[in-house]
């Protein structure tokens, strides 16, 4: 029998279970289908799809209708994981694009939205957790921000930072997020927003006391050979691989063995 379908409350409660959550991202059909046979209960089509899939420097690119094609290839794989939909640049300035927004999401086949911010965008969360969508809060270092910030820096080490990161975490729990992403947090600031609040938190280079981990699918595999990373040590070098497989099958049509 086929385990029952993740929701956004069982997400939550795993947390109260002890139970850690392994999250990474996909963007298509076939990615999400892999990503679910292998069990893990969060699956996020990021935006981070601007850089790994669509070839931009960073995620402000990324538009609705792209995050909506994605979805909806995502989607395609009926996946058992709590399907999360990444909230792209500016679509969420104002409470009723928030939720108009992440409406469109979930026509796509979003289960759950996230989007960047704490107490900057809460009457946005409100809104939008009012229409009846699960909200996924996101701290720490957020990328859409990155040209302003001139940069992708730690966060929290500051003690101004790590207040208003703290004010953060109590505002989306208020506003009832479901989890909320800690990404490049201070680990010890991590770890105390992870004790501090009943929420799960899901680490991105943030330590390892969060309540769970995220990751950007193609860093763990190896398959952006281009980037280095501080926070992901690729666990295969699937771009290696592949370009030895095509190269070897190249070789063969070359020389008429194929
Ligand atoms: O867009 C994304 O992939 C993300 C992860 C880095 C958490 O937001």
């Amino acid at each position: 029998m086929r385990p029952a379908k993740v929701t956004a409350d069982i997400i939550r409660a795993m947390k109260a279970r002890g139970e850690k959550i392994a999250a990474l991202t996909a963007y298509d059909f076939p990615m999400t289908r892999l990503l679910d046979e292998v069990g893990i209960p969060f699956i996020l089509v990021g935006d981070s799809l601007g850089m790994v899939v669509l070839g931009f420097p960073d995620t402000t690119h990324v538009t609705m209708a792209d995050m909506e094609h994605h979805t909806r290839a995502a989607a395609r794989a009926k996946p058992r994981a709590l399907l999360v939909a990444d909230m792209p640049y500016r679509s969420y300035e104002t409470v009723a694009d928030a939720v108009v927004n992440a409406r469109r999401l979930v026509a796509a086949g979003a289960e759950a939205v996230k989007a960047e911010g704490g107490q900057e965008i809460i009457e946005q969360v409100r809104a939008i957790v009012a229409a009846g969508i699960p909200f996924c809060g996101h701290l720490g270092m957020l990328p859409q921000h990155v040209l302003e910030e001139g940069g992708y820096h730690v966060k929290g080490k500051k003690e101004t930072e790590h207040l208003t990161l703290l004010a953060d975490a109590d505002a989306l729990v208020a506003a009832s997020a479901f989890a909320i992403v800690l990404e490049l947090l201070a680990p010890p600031v991590a770890k105390e927003i992870s004790r501090r609040i009943p929420l799960p938190t899901i680490g991105i280079g943030a330590g390892p006391d969060c309540d769970g981990q995220i990751l950007v699918t193609p860093d763990l595999l190896g398959m952006l050979p281009w980037f280095s990373l501080k926070h992901v040590k690729p666990k295969l070098n699937a771009a290696e691989q592949m370009r030895a497989v095509i190269h070897e099958w190249r070789a063969g049509v070359s020389s008429g063995a194929v």
